[in-house]
């Protein structure tokens, strides 16, 4: 895992936008996994930005949102998907159809989620997956206890995960008490992944993801499995990091490094695997 620590979340966001223009200079036609919440919020306005006043192109990308409330239309203004609409898709020129984001709304949730994970695979796998972290540790919507070969599906919210979110709903009752989300097995098949986390109510999660161990306790832990795992936090997310000197490190160390061989590209290695079956 790659830790960036910056003095404060605008600098963070910029920087995880640089990571995803740079993915889209390299990769027009890129699939991008994207994540909802409060901590990507200012990586989608400067990716707006780089579109808006940099011209960066999003007319091949393609995209699947992590997750979604189950029973919230999508022009319900905590739906998941009014919230991608709003900050990032109405102000970039992502095509209409290529934009997927779990339904709330399906009659058959099991025949959905297998449509949504065979989506992804159809699409060459995802490229650049965001994600934010939940304060119990969970990715997308897979609390405690999720495996961690999980696939997209239902889950229950923890009260926790109700309590934190609770901020965005009129009343605490309103909070949805399910998810469709992509499950813990389906992220890490991503090529690279970008985990943001911010403030200090995130910290305890933060370093129990990255430092400690491997366990479904915090779902976020199964990301020290990934080979490219960019951790983007603000100095408050990183307060509770044990090795913060040596993340800070690397960091200014980081213009004389020896350059590295790229990881082979996923999508490139499951066509290489089709071809040989
Ligand atoms: C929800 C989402 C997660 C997100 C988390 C943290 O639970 N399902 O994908 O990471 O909230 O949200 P925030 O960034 O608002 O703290």
């Amino acid at each position: 895992m790659e830790i960036i620590i910056k003095d404060t979340y605008d600098e963070m966001c910029r920087s995880a936008a640089k990571i995803v223009a740079k993915t889209l200079n390299c990769k027009p036609d890129a699939v991008l996994g994207l994540a909802t919440g409060s901590t990507p919020l200012a990586l989608y306005k400067e990716l707006v930005r780089l579109h808006q006043e940099d011209g960066l192109d999003f007319s091949q990308v393609t995209t699947f949102n992590l997750d979604e409330y189950v029973g919230l239309r999508r022009d319900n203004p905590q739906s998941y998907h009014y919230f991608m609409h709003e900050n990032l898709f109405k102000h970039v020129n992502i095509p209409r159809q290529n934009i997927h984001i779990p339904s709330g709304t399906t009659d058959n949730y099991e025949a959905f989620c297998r449509w949504y994970e065979e989506q992804i695979v159809q699409c060459g796998g995802i490229d650049l997956q965001i994600l934010g972290i939940g304060s119990d540790g969970h990715i997308a919507f897979n609390e405690p206890t999720s495996s961690l070969g999980s696939r997209t599906r239902i889950k229950t919210l923890a009260r926790q995960t109700i309590e934190d979110n609770a901020r965005f709903f009129d009343k605490p009752e309103d909070v949805p008490i399910y998810a469709i989300t992509m499950g813990v097995g389906t992220i890490l098949e991503a090529n690279k992944i970008l985990l943001l986390a911010a403030g200090k109510n995130k910290a305890q999660a933060v370093a129990a993801a990255i430092e400690g161990p491997i366990t479904s306790m915090i779902t976020a832990s199964a990301l020290q499995l990934h080979r490219e795992v960019i951790c983007f936090l603000d100095r408050e997310a990183a307060s509770q990091l044990k090795l913060v000197d040596y993340y800070d490190w690397i960091e200014s160390q980081r213009p004389g490094a020896p350059s590295q061989a790229p990881a082979p590209h996923f999508s490139k290695l499951r066509q290489l695997r089709s071809e040989v079956r």
